[in-house]
């Protein structure tokens, strides 16, 4: 089948879906410039995760750590949502049912107009107390004092996002296994759906009887299980499936 007519396959079915369910990971991001993780110029490639990722690393060092995060933020406050984003933020007002989970931290979901983001790993441009759990948004680049301290109670601040070794928020997550299991067609777009437990979403789904759409330009162990599985950048696939998308749902 050629890519097009894989397309206005998907389309075919996408036309009389009610729910839709979205796993997004570094990928969609990839494309306004933002580093994935794995893959030849991947963040791990020259990281290491164990030094800058892990609260013991942050305990043992917060300034060494804060300052990866700082320059982190600086890459992404200088970047912008591309077409990715936007088609999935569209489509939060297009289908019935629209639900996105992203493992992304750079909140460019919601720069795009997305409004409705269960992030799993957190949010880079939070900031969290690590004596009293106080959450503040700080979009300050670069932060004036590193590592921040908390303006309450003095305390050290931490990224608030996801370590390794850490759980995910319980709500957000339990959220988005419902929201995997109830859906008719789950895309899993941008991941390379190696960490778990985001992993097991696209699985859940269709383990639930959805239809599994993917996006990405390598394959991954969500490939095998998948109904479409499209080799491409997202910022291209998923404006060509939009265009073909009639304008109204029914
Ligand atoms: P990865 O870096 O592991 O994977 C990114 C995936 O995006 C790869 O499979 C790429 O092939 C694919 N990709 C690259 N460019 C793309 C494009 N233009 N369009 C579509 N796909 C593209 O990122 P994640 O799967 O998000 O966790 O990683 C999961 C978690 O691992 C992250 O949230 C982070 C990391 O360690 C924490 O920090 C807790």
């Amino acid at each position: 089948m050629t890519l097009q007519s894989s397309i206005s396959s998907l389309v075919k079915q996408l036309a009389s879906t009610q729910k839709v369910t979205v796993l997004s990971g570094a990928g969609i991001s990839a494309e306004s410039g933002i580093p994935t993780f794995r893959g030849k110029e991947g963040l791990w490639k020259k990281y290491r995760a164990q030094d800058l990722a892990t609260l013991s690393s942050f305990m043992k060092d917060p300034k060494l750590v804060w300052e990866w995060y700082d320059w982190r933020r600086k890459i992404i406050a200088s970047k912008e949502p591309n077409p990715g984003h936007k088609i999935l933020a569209k489509w939060e007002n297009y289908f019935p049912s629209f639900v996105l989970i992203t493992q992304n931290v750079d909140g460019l979901h919601q720069k795009a107009g997305s409004q409705n983001v269960l992030e799993l790993h957190g949010n880079i441009w939070k900031l969290r107390c690590t004596q009293e759990g106080t959450l503040f948004e700080n979009h300050e680049v670069p932060l004036k004092e590193l590592p921040p301290r908390c303006p309450q109670c003095g305390g050290l601040l931490r990224p608030h996002v996801v370590w390794f070794g850490e759980s995910l928020p319980t709500t957000t997550l339990n959220k988005a296994f419902t929201e995997s299991s109830r859906c008719e067609m789950m895309f899993s777009i941008g991941t390379s759906a190696v960490v778990q437990p985001a992993a097991s979403l696209p699985l859940k789904a269709v383990e639930s009887g959805a239809k599994v759409v993917e996006i990405n330009p390598v394959s991954t162990p969500v490939t095998s299980y998948s109904e479409f599985s499209f080799r491409g950048n997202a910022g291209e696939i998923l404006p060509q499936i939009d265009k073909k998308l009639p304008s109204e749902h029914l």
